[in-house]
């Protein structure tokens, strides 16, 4: 099958990611089977469609009739027959519980026409396990947005084991075809690429506080005042949710005990219901339950906590299991920084910053951690420093000085 066959859409789950996706697809000119279990989760995913496509108007980027169009290009059904028999892919996006995605996959394989391709939106869990639960496995295949899926750029296209290279770019080309940024993911990794990548920094830095090596406001201090970030990395977990950061720090760990282990101060926070903004207090107190900068972040605090923190040792973490993913085949350098810049909005990917540092600092920076904090819990396994890295300083590859590191200058 070509992206030029695909004519029909069914988009299971009409909730956060679903409305979205299902949105998007009608948008690039797809006929859209939306499915949900309830009618009043489908009404609600056609409001949401509806009020997105009239904000779309309200800022002239469509015109009123071609939300008209959109909207009458979607169909929403309880059935799922009705939904996937003339589906030429299906894009899940139920909750995320591994057995219930088996049952509609095990489903949609005896419903759907035999070329159709059954994608997942699933954020963590294993496409090679959905995939056996068809008969199709070399049909199954990961489509990851990001939330909003009408407005973020990212989509991850996974393989599982059995995925073949045309499924994925079908998919590949599908999420072109709806304005979006794809890259390959060519095994099914924990977290994926942009995940994945991200996921060590703050685990590192919860570890340190738990340890009592420093203190949040210490890191954040040096983070905000220093490296610019606005919400620092611990303010960013009170924003984002303890519990959502507890949760995906706990499925890294189920998926990779060897590399990942939830820190203690998350696990206590989250058990002690200390959840960030919403609940008023988090790493720091938020009497309104709103956002802002802590009062104990200042300038003091960022020269004192200078000595013993660094703004780019996350980046290093990251750039550290990013050389994983490229010495595994699982996603090429370019691919890796498409989708952090893109999937969280950085100004500059973390390879694209590794040969800026320099491969070689890189590379005794980690072994610097490592030597200091390798002991504490299996931190060792995030802070040494990937076989990938030492071979590029052994072969000069430094880097920009070098003219060549990740890419070539
Ligand atoms: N929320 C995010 O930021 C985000 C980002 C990327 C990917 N995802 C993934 O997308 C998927 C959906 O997440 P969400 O946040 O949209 O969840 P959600 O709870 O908002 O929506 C899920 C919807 O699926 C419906 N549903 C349940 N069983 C169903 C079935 N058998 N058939 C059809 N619909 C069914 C529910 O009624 C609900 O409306 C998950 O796999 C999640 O990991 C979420």
């Amino acid at each position: 099958m070509k992206v030029e066959d695909i004519k029909n859409i069914a988009v299971l789950g009409a909730g956060l990611m679903g409305h979205g996706i299902a949105q998007v697809c009608a948008m690039a000119g797809y006929k859209v089977w939306m499915r949900d279990i309830k009618q009043e989760f489908l009404d609600s995913g056609m409001q949401k469609i509806q009020w997105s496509l009239s904000k779309l108007v309200e800022k002239q980027k469509i015109s009123e009739a071609a939300a008209k169009e959109t909207i009458g290009r979607i169909t929403a059904t309880l059935d799922l027959k009705e939904a996937a028999k003339n589906a030429d892919i299906v894009i899940e996006a139920i909750p995320e519980v591994m057995s219930l995605k088996q049952e509609t996959f095990k489903e949609l394989d005896k419903i759907c026409p035999p070329h159709t391709i059954l994608a997942s939106n699933t954020s963590s869990l294993s496409i090679t396990e959905m995939a056996k639960a068809t008969k199709r496995p070399d049909k199954v295949v990961g489509m990851h947005f990001f939330n909003p899926p009408q407005i973020m750029r990212l989509v991850e296209v996974i393989y599982g084991e059995k995925t073949s290279d045309d499924t994925a770019k079908v998919t590949y080309d599908l999420a072109k075809k709806l304005g979006k940024e794809p890259v390959y993911c060519r095994k099914d990794v924990p977290g994926f690429i942009a995940n994945r990548v991200m996921t060590p920094p703050g685990i590192f830095f919860c570890w340190l506080i738990s340890e009592g090596v420093i203190k949040p406001e210490e890191i954040d201090s040096v983070l905000h005042l220093r490296a610019g970030q606005p919400m620092g990395a611990l303010g960013l977990m009170d924003y984002t949710g303890i519990d959502t950061n507890y949760h995906v720090m706990k499925f890294f760990e189920e998926r990779e005990p060897s590399k990942f282990k939830v820190p203690p101060v998350i696990e206590k926070l989250f058990k002690e219901g200390k959840l960030g903004v919403k609940t008023g207090e988090g790493f720091y107190k938020y009497p309104e339950k709103k956002w802002q900068v802590p009062s104990a972040w200042n300038e003091n605090t960022a020269k004192a906590a200078e000595q013993k923190f660094q703004p780019f040792w996350g980046i290093y973490l990251s750039v550290n299991i990013a050389a994983e993913l490229i010495a595994n085949n699982v996603a090429t350098p370019e691919d890796v920084d498409k989708a952090v810049k893109l999937g969280f909005n950085m100004p500059f990917g973390v390879l694209e910053l590794a040969d800026s540092f320099g491969i070689d600092v890189v590379v005794q920076q980690l072994e610097e951690l490592a030597k200091k904090y390798g002991n504490i819990d299996n931190l060792k396994a995030l802070l040494t420093p990937h076989p990938l890295l030492k071979e590029m300083v052994k072969k000069g590859e430094l880097g920009k000085k070098a003219g060549k590191g990740f890419y070539k200058y």
